[in-house]
């Protein structure tokens, strides 16, 4: 039987994200299964701000350089997560030496020289880059971070010029969570539309897509592809997990989320998933996979978060310390009966 990438060739690009003991030699065993199941990989943290920036003047690009060297070894198509995000960014960016806020302009020569830096090193290497993350409010507008409090909203089109300046030959995406939500989408096309009037490069918009057993409504999800695609630039599902596991809600408090399971049998902490669960994990897979195959020529990849249950971090997210099952391999590297579903679609 083909693998992930070999079943979807000519449709869409199949990546997963890595973490730096795939590239490393710790986890083997993984790595071998990255090799043969994707065409595409992203790095889980090493290449965030904190990772390779941690300190002003100071780059570690030990880590990113072996994912690089890694991806490229295995010819696959290599993006860089994440330029510009309000999460994983040392404080120092922000800071001028006797501890006061940067001025704009302070804010700006930093930024620029960021990703200059980073971009530039990678250069014709690292195929596309998340540009900037999470830039969307949960309520309205634009989340009110330190990029856009200091420097305004003209931050999100400044990372891009800076991007496009440092490798004009790569693909540049904004890239956010919960873009099936109808407002979170509206504020998407608009940010985009408005890079696009402006004549800023722009290639896709990534759906980070974290999504939990029986949360995505197929109409909202269907219409952000189709909303987002009808701007002109490529649909991705870039951080594609679905937790089996309670997500703690106003209504559901995060103790109980901690203690119950979805269905009664299942204990939260056992690392084995009872097989009414794996059908229900393999349905709701199947359920996107159908959306994004009809919509393959807009969708430019889709990317797990991921490559086994063993080290997702749904297993410490929205909950420390649960024991989640959102992947199609299990804690052992094995197909679970979602993998081959989604095989058996395309
Ligand atoms: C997560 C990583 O998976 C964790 O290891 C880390 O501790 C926190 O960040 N949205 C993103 C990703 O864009 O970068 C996040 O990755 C998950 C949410």
């Amino acid at each position: 039987i083909p693998t992930l990438k070999e079943a979807f060739e000519g449709k869409f690009l199949l990546g997963t994200a890595l973490h730096v003991d795939h590239t490393n030699g710790v986890r083997k065993q993984s790595a071998d299964l990255v090799e043969q199941q994707y065409n595409s990989i992203v790095a889980e943290n090493c290449m965030k701000p904190e990772e390779i920036h941690p300190s002003k003047g100071v780059y570690n690009f030990k880590e990113a350089d072996q994912f690089v060297e890694y991806g490229e070894k295995n010819n696959m198509f290599i993006v860089g997560h994440t330029l510009v995000w309000h999460s994983q960014v040392p404080d120092w960016f922000f800071l001028d030496d006797e501890g006061n806020t940067v001025s704009r302009e302070q804010l700006i020569e930093r930024m620029r020289d960021h990703i200059h830096t980073v971009v530039g090193r990678y250069k014709g290497r690292v195929q596309a880059w998340d540009v900037v993350n999470e830039a969307i409010d949960d309520k309205e507008g634009l989340r009110k971070s330190k990029w856009h409090q200091i420097i305004g909203e003209d931050f999100i089109e400044l990372a891009f010029q800076f991007a496009h300046e440092a490798d004009p030959d790569a693909e540049l995406y904004y890239n956010d969570y919960s873009l099936i939500l109808p407002h979170r989408r509206a504020e998407a096309v608009k940010l985009v539309k408005n890079l696009i009037d402006k004549g800023i490069r722009v290639d896709g918009i990534g759906m980070q897509a974290h999504y939990g057993i029986d949360y995505v409504k197929i109409p909202e999800f269907e219409k952000s592809i189709t909303d987002f695609a009808s701007l002109g630039v490529k649909v991705m599902l870039t951080e594609l997990d679905i937790s089996v596991l309670p997500f703690p809600t106003e209504e559901i408090s995060a103790e109980i989320s901690q203690k119950y399971a979805l269905v009664p049998e299942f204990d939260p902490y056992t690392s084995t998933l009872p097989d009414s669960m794996q059908a229900k994990l393999a349905q709701n897979y199947v359920d996107l996979f159908k959306v994004l195959l009809k919509y393959q020529e807009k969708i430019g990849r889709v990317t797990f978060w991921g490559v086994n249950d063993a080290h997702t971090w749904r297993n410490n997210w929205p909950i420390e310390g649960r024991t989640d099952h959102p992947l199609l391999f299990d804690r052992n590297n094995q197909p679970k009966k979602a993998y081959h579903a989604v095989l058996e679609l395309a």
